[in-house]
């Protein structure tokens, strides 16, 4: 029989930012599912890439002086390298801008066009850069998208159109004919209400902007870009290429995995685009939750993303795996913070997995001779290990991932109980009378968290290596069919050494580190911007060096002082970007907040980002320093925001 395929897609990423943990999440979930489908014996294809075209990369390049590719290349090497650190197992990376998606998209095109569901027209009406989005009349209030927050622009321009108007019953066929289709059941319900209120034609060209896939047949247009981004689950498999070989394997895919903020365009637009073309559709989209900083969404213009590096760094890669799988429940927003982070690290980390494994292998090198004892009398522990791994499956297959690991962990929890219970001290104690008492006791905990072990392997994949590495079970099966059967370790078979998984943290000490290490670094940020005050200052420049500062006028939007900060004032200033610049500047203690509304000012608006107590500036003002006393400069006219300065 043929090996069940599996095919998983993560959201391809907007390259006009650094990853942060909201973008990680999806990934990292789809990599957990990619690696349990292969453990569970599928032929699993995950795909994962970039979404580069659009106006809002072609904005935020040339804020920074770069052709867009430019800033794709960049970011795209930051993913990349962010991907083998994070150990994601992904089988393929789409750049929509490979010649291979751009031939996905004009196929797609061709398709829809042959069914007679294109038509070209005028598009009037609102646009939304940040979501690259059309939005309708009723969804602008105080010229923003009520729906994503960011600011609307008008357009009046040519644009061809899909009769998405037209599908409206074919959707909601096949929504009711297939109740999975959308998940959790609480999505399903919004799409649906959604598409029964009716829907309006597609806009699918643009003719203003220039980086994108070229409309085919009619080049002065581009191919709007979520047409475009959608286009990629199939593009990667060669829809549009001579070799089909992927796609008649692979498609369709079991389960695209994206943002709840993304839903519609999966569920509306993705959906409607496939039956026109005459492609099969996905058997499921999930649409998972926010994680949302300080009950806030978490954003860049806000300044308040966690950026995954330095977590990373100090706890390793597979504790921001845990804590990002076990801390939401998967289809519901959750609140990162450090101090949750840190807790779950002790108790469930350092605690019940770290110490739990270590006690039974020291004991085993004490007591034992480091040689696994013979199978005997071991509790409940083969029991409890047998229905762990049944509701684990159960979870995985019901996309319950945090109660998959809740159920993991009350394997290991039932191991250290059965420690404390039976004293394996005392039992080697008495000599050959314990004996018996001792190895079943041991065998019990080392088997046990063998099979712990598997269950974790698509969570922690390192974790779970050093654990069977401990055990001496380096080179049993990993399958999840037949080796969570108890008795997989060999009787006789050396067990290696104890190493610390993860050594505890003082919760306290940590949280002020990690204050610090924020600080220390906008510090180092901020002199660098600045430039030392050092002999060097006197030294000159050539005139690029110069150039490559960008200078700009912004107008002051927004400003407020920096909770329990005496100078730091946060600006949300307008570039003429898609969305406000945030930036955090030390002038309080001259001027109140309140006076630097409307004011315009000039920003170096190409600094690469840094955090003053714990907020991120994108950008610096510039003011005259006469002895540390900032004096704000301003430009003589009303020039608009965005100009550039020389
Ligand atoms: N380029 C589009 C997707 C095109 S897919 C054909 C896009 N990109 S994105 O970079 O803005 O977002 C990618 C994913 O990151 C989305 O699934 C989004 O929901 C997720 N997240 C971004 N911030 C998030 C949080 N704060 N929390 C959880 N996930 C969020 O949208």
């Amino acid at each position: 029989m043929p090996r069940q395929t599996y095919y998983i897609t993560t959201p391809i990423y907007y390259v006009n930012d650094m990853p942060h943990i909201g973008h990680i999440y999806t990934t990292v979930m789809a990599d957990i599912f990619a690696r349990y489908h292969r453990l569970s014996g599928r032929e699993v294809r995950f795909l994962t890439g970039t979404d580069e075209h659009g106006q809002k990369i072609e904005k935020s390049a040339a804020a920074q002086g770069l052709e867009p590719i430019q800033l794709a290349d960049k970011v795209v090497e930051r993913y990349k390298h962010l991907w083998e650190v994070l150990n994601i197992s992904h089988d393929d990376f789409i750049r929509t801008s490979q010649p291979r998606h751009q031939a996905g998209v004009a196929e797609m095109i061709k398709r829809i066009h042959a069914s007679g569901d294109i038509f070209k027209g005028e598009y009037q009406g609102w646009y939304c850069a940040g979501a690259e989005a059309f939005v309708p009349d009723s969804q602008v209030e105080d010229g923003k998208d009520i729906e994503s927050g960011y600011p609307v622009e008008r357009l009046s321009e040519p644009s061809w159109f899909f009769k998405l108007s037209a599908y409206q019953d074919r959707l909601l066929t096949w929504y009711r004919e297939n109740p999975e289709c959308i998940k959790p059941k609480s999505r399903y319900n919004e799409v649906l209400r959604f598409v029964e209120g009716g829907l309006r034609d597609l806009s699918i060209s643009r003719t203003s902007v220039k980086w994108g896939v070229p409309f085919p047949e009619d080049p002065e247009h581009v191919v709007y870009v979520w047409l475009d981004a959608l286009t990629n689950y199939v593009s990667a498999l060669g829809l549009g290429s001579e070799d089909s070989s992927l796609f008649d394997e692979f498609w369709p895919a079991q389960i695209h995995l994206v943002g709840k903020d993304i839903l519609r365009f999966h569920c509306v637009y993705w959906p409607a685009f496939l039956m026109s073309a005459g492609i099969p559709l996905p058997k499921m989209i999930f649409g998972h939750g926010w994680w949302m900083k300080d009950e806030t969404k978490m954003s860049k213009s806000l300044g308040n993303v966690v950026r995954p590096d330095h977590l990373i760094e100090k706890f390793g890669t597979d504790s921001l795996r845990y804590f990002l799988a076990r801390e939401m429940a998967f289809g519901l927003d959750a609140t990162f913070s450090d101090q949750a982070f840190l807790e779950r690290f002790n108790a469930d980390l350092a605690n019940a997995l770290g110490n739990t494994a270590s006690r039974a292998v020291s004991m085993t090198g004490r007591f034992l001779d480091s040689q696994i004892p013979r199978d005997g009398d071991c509790g409940p522990i083969p029991e409890v290990a047998r229905n762990t791994v049944e509701k684990y499956i159960s979870h995985m297959e019901k996309l319950e991932p945090h109660r998959a690991l809740e159920t993991t962990w009350q394997l290991l929890s039932a191991i250290n109980v059965f420690i404390q219970e039976r004293q394996p001290w005392a039992l080697a104690k008495k000599g050959d009378e314990g004996r018996a008492g001792l190895e079943g006791t041991l065998y019990g905990a080392l088997e046990g968290l063998r099979i712990a072990s598997l269950l974790i392997e698509p969570f922690m994949p390192d974790t779970a290596k050093a654990l069977r590495t401990q055990r001496g079970a380096t080179d049993l099966p990993t399958n999840l069919a037949a080796a969570p059967e108890w008795g997989g370790l060999k009787t006789g078979q050396a067990i290696g050494e104890t190493t610390p998984l993860f050594p505890r943290v003082e919760i306290k000490k940590a949280m002020q580190e990690m204050a610090l290490q924020d600080e220390q670094k906008a510090d180092e940020k901020s002199s660098a911007a600045q430039g030392s005050e050092t002999d060097e200052s006197e030294d000159l420049i050539p005139i690029d060096d110069f150039a490559k500062v960008k200078l700009v006028v912004g107008v002051v939007k927004e400003a407020e002082r920096v909770p329990k900060s005496k100078k730091l004032v946060r600006l949300m200033v307008d570039l003429a970007e898609p969305e406000l610049r945030q930036i955090v500047a030390g002038i309080g203690a001259k001027y109140a907040p309140e006076d630097l509304l409307g004011r315009r000012i000039v920003v170096v608006s190409n600094l690469k980002p840094a955090k003053l107590m714990g907020v991120e500036s994108r950008g610096m003002l510039l003011a005259a320093s006469l002895d540390g006393d900032p004096d704000l400069l301003s430009p003589d006219g009303e020039v608009p925001p965005g100009t550039g300065v020389r």
